[in-house]
């Protein structure tokens, strides 16, 4: 080792010991002198006054937030069947045509639920032909651009663990024909899985197991990446926000950006989208308000009996479950970004393949092992002045892919794609045939976004069929 390197390794040392993660250069004397300066540089990256500050707050059980003991009462929603009007749909088409709205996909998550070993947005998502969802989501954008004659750019929020797959895939299909230069790509940063006394895991002798640090990294990301200024060169102060993982989320609302602009309830910082959650039970965030404020509750944050308190007529009282569909203004990220104000850390339990330090040989975790940390961008909602919540149609606007099998999965998700689809149809004058059980659709449908983004689009589709028979396969 050379001077230099030593003086690095001697003040990493004493850094580790400080915060008790000594452990970290268990073998560091076995290493190659590349891995030990890769070590020493991953060693010296990483936030140990914060971790420390978050382990200390797990064992002494601390609130996670300082008015976690104020009521939680119920959110205040605007439902998009009271708000469906022309005025605020035409600004929405004024503000794209004004060049001032971008898509921004995050799509940085490891997919461990649905155990797809790429990036997620490469996974064959649609009911017929099988199209990735970054595809479906690019077809999504051309049409928009071509229907409001206008760019919109495409920020995708990939991490550290999948960008390069990421890059590849979007260059082997040639960017979807939406042009190399629009689609920007930047990755997130991450955070060290730890045990649960708070060490740091190794996942090999040289490396720490890292994990993306959620998707609420994207606040710091856009900012470190140049993004947010670069929008601000281009005019652009308004991002649709959506995840990859929801085939049914629309990557442009003209009647959403116009209520986000202008509806009396939005301060223009960050709109969402919500839907009736289907029951008590049902895993997606919840938004509510406390203190004056609207927040949104992970559903294993939100106690058991505000989940499942009912009102006169039986609905839930805290029904307003999180599809992850935001509008954030340009303003109000670069504000959050630069006041450095770090979003809340969640804890996760997971299982993570580490180095056992006792022998040196790595470990596939059967059960829980680790916690993961993770920031959410929902809890930048409570940051705004005031937020805009929109209630909108499961059916028409949420099926996420989470799991391989059972509820939120590819064949969830396809089946609704296609209902849908078959919905749109039908309000053209298609007739479908439908199951003589259920009342179901009896046909598997798959709609292109470049033929239609809506229904009222597809009222103006030249070759649509007259019926639709029973068991038939259709992409249009
Ligand atoms: P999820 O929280 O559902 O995670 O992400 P996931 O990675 O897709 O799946 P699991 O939990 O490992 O099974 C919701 C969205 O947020 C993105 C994902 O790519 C997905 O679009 N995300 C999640 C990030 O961009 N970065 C992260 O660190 C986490």
């Amino acid at each position: 080792m050379n001077h230099a390197v030593t003086l690095q390794a001697e003040q990493v040392r004493r850094r580790l010991a400080t915060f008790g993660q000594s452990h970290l250069l268990t073998f560091f004397d076995e290493l190659t002198a590349p891995q030990q300066a890769s070590l020493l540089e991953q060693c010296a990256s990483l936030p140990l006054e914060m971790l420390a500050r978050e382990v200390k707050g797990w064992i002494a059980a601390a609130p996670a937030h300082d008015d976690a003991g104020a009521a939680i009462e119920p959110a205040h929603v605007v439902s998009a069947r009271t708000v469906d009007d022309a005025a605020y749909r035409a600004l929405g088409e004024q503000m794209l045509r004004a060049g001032r709205v971008a898509c921004f996909t995050v799509a940085g998550g490891q997919g461990t639920r649905l155990g797809w070993n790429a990036p997620k947005g490469t996974f064959a998502a649609t009911p017929v032909t099988g199209k990735s969802l970054f595809q479906l989501f690019a077809e999504s954008i051309r049409a928009a651009r071509t229907r409001w004659e206008c760019a919109i750019p495409w920020y995708v929020m990939t991490s550290p663990q999948n960008h390069e797959a990421t890059r590849a895939f979007f260059s082997e299909h040639e960017w979807f024909d939406l042009g190399a230069s629009t689609v920007r790509l930047f990755e997130q940063g991450t955070l060290p899985s730890l045990r649960s006394d708070g060490k740091i895991l190794l996942s090999e002798r040289g490396s720490i197991a890292l994990n993306p640090d959620g998707h609420g990294g994207a606040v710091r990301a856009l900012h470190a990446s140049g993004a947010l200024v670069e929008m601000q060169r281009e005019g652009v102060d308004t991002l649709s926000y959506f995840q990859i993982d929801n085939p049914l989320a629309k990557a442009i609302d003209p009647l959403f950006l116009g209520l986000h602009s202008a509806h009396p309830q939005s301060a223009g910082e960050v709109s969402s989208k919500i839907v009736a959650k289907r029951d008590a039970r049902e895993k997606v965030g919840v938004f509510c308000r406390r203190s004056n404020r609207s927040i949104v509750m992970e559903y294993s944050d939100l106690p058991a009996h505000l989940a499942q308190a009912v009102d006169a007529d039986g609905s839930l009282v805290h029904f307003a479950g999180s599809i992850a569909i935001h509008i954030f203004s340009r303003h109000f990220l670069e504000r959050l970004a630069s006041a450095g104000h770090e979003l809340p850390l969640h804890r996760a339990s997971k299982k993570v393949p580490c180095v056992d330090l006792a022998t040196g040989a790595l470990v596939e975790p059967t059960t829980p092992n680790a916690i993961k940390l993770e920031s959410f961008i929902f809890d930048a909602v409570p940051l705004a002045s005031r937020s805009l919540i929109l209630e909108t149609s499961r059916e028409e606007e949420f099926a996420p892919i989470k799991n391989a099998h059972g509820e939120d999965s590819p064949s969830t998700s396809a089946r609704a794609q296609s209902n849908r689809a078959a919905r749109w149809l039908e309000q053209c004058g298609v007739s479908i045939a439908r199951s003589a059980d259920d009342g179901s659709y009896n046909a598997t449908i798959e709609l292109s976004p470049l033929t239609a983004l809506d229904a009222e689009q597809l009222a103006s589709c030249s070759r649509l069929p007259k019926r639709i028979d029973a068991g038939a396969t259709l992409a249009l």
